[in-house]
């Protein structure tokens, strides 16, 4: 063990958090922008002895990693998903592990509904026909739209963030439908204080009676592809697929058939498969007309990346000084 104990930082990540623990402890952080493989982390690990990690979601933190230093205490991820580490393999070894929950759920709320409007109302499509100076009179059938008010939104995942993405519907009018794998007494109560009557249904049922269908999942076993070609036979043809999920809950080949063959109206990414999604991949042929991809930047508000800093700061300390984590994966994750 070192004294000061070493921290290793896979990125940059906003001051906020890293002061606070430069104070403490030795912090290595790596400077590239572009994430290291997992046998770069797992070196770097072993080099350091570190006794912290700290990761982005990018990063994939396996046994080998986990392994590579004996005095190793925590990982801490700066995400809320935490799909990205081996958490039985932690947990098998002592190691605790961090995310950031609660802090970024309104932002990243914000930004489904993003999504949402943009596919809805068309407004990339709109941009780029200003800038190529097509906007040559008012026109009474340019850039027709769906309407969002009075609509049925259908929430995948009535959990943190699906729950704060319905609440934004009151202002619209919109009826609630979701889906989770248990009923959400809670989170109804919840819905209904802003005057929603959320409806637990099941994803068939979900899919077929929404005009808008935002994905709020975490990415599992059970989640993984969840949105495939059955899936898409069932949407209606003019509903809107948002993900601000992972990308692998919606399989990338069976939504660019069903973009292609009309089978839904639009679908707004946040997140994809693979990720990030080179220009030149197949699926973006459909965009803007229907599609709007963005880069990942759900929780990316100068204010909640700050929060999430320090949040992820503060379950690093905790791990280390050998305390119960603020925010335990492990234990939201069932584990302990
Ligand atoms: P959360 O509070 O844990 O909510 C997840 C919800 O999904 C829970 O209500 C859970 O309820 C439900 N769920 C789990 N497995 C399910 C399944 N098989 N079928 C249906 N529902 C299922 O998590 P959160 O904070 O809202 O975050 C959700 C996810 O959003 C994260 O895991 C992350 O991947 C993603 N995210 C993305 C961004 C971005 O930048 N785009 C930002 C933040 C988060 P039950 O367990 O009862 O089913
Ligand atoms: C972002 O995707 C997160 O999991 O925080």
């Amino acid at each position: 063990m070192s004294e000061p104990p070493t921290v290793y930082v896979t990125r940059e990540i906003p001051g906020v958090g890293l002061d606070r623990l430069r104070d403490r402890y030795e912090v290595v952080v790596r400077e590239e922008t572009l994430p290291p493989g997992r046998s770069e982390i797992e070196a770097a690990v072993a080099d350091h002895d570190a006794e912290g990690l700290l990761c982005l979601l990018t990063d994939e933190i396996d046994a080998g990693v986990l392994d590579a230093s004996s005095d190793l205490a925590v990982v801490s991820t700066y995400s809320v998903g935490y799909d990205h580490v081996d958490l039985e393999a932690a947990h098998e070894r002592g190691i605790a592990v961090g995310h950031t929950p609660g802090v970024l759920t309104e932002t990243t709320a914000d930004f489904a509904w993003a999504l949402l409007m943009m596919c809805a109302r068309r407004t990339v499509e709109a941009h780029d026909h200003v800038e190529a100076d097509a906007w040559e009179t008012w026109e009474p059938t340019l850039l027709r739209g769906a309407d969002v008010h009075d609509a049925t939104l259908g929430i995948v995942g009535l959990g943190d963030i699906g729950t704060a993405t319905a609440r934004r519907g009151a202002g619209f009018g919109m009826d609630i439908l979701y889906t989770s794998r248990s009923r959400k007494p809670d989170r109804e109560a919840e819905l209904e204080a802003v005057g929603l009557d959320a409806t637990y249904v099941d994803l068939d049922e979900l899919l077929a009676a929404s005009d808008f269908v935002s994905l709020h999942v975490p990415l599992t076993d059970e989640t993984d592809g969840l949105i495939g070609a059955a899936e898409f036979e069932r949407m209606r043809d003019d509903a809107v697929l948002v993900n601000t999920a992972r990308g692998e809950v919606v399989d990338t080949e069976a939504l660019d058939e069903a973009l292609e063959a009309d089978r839904i109206a639009r679908a707004g990414l946040d997140v994809t498969d693979p990720e990030p999604l080179p220009a030149d991949h197949r699926l973006l042929r459909h965009a803007p007309e229907k599609l709007v991809v963005t880069p990942h930047i759900g929780s990316s508000s100068v204010e909640t990346r700050g929060r999430m800093a320090e949040m992820a700061a503060a379950n690093l300390e905790a791990g280390i000084e050998g305390e119960p984590l603020p925010n335990s994966a492990l234990r939201d994750a069932g584990l302990e």
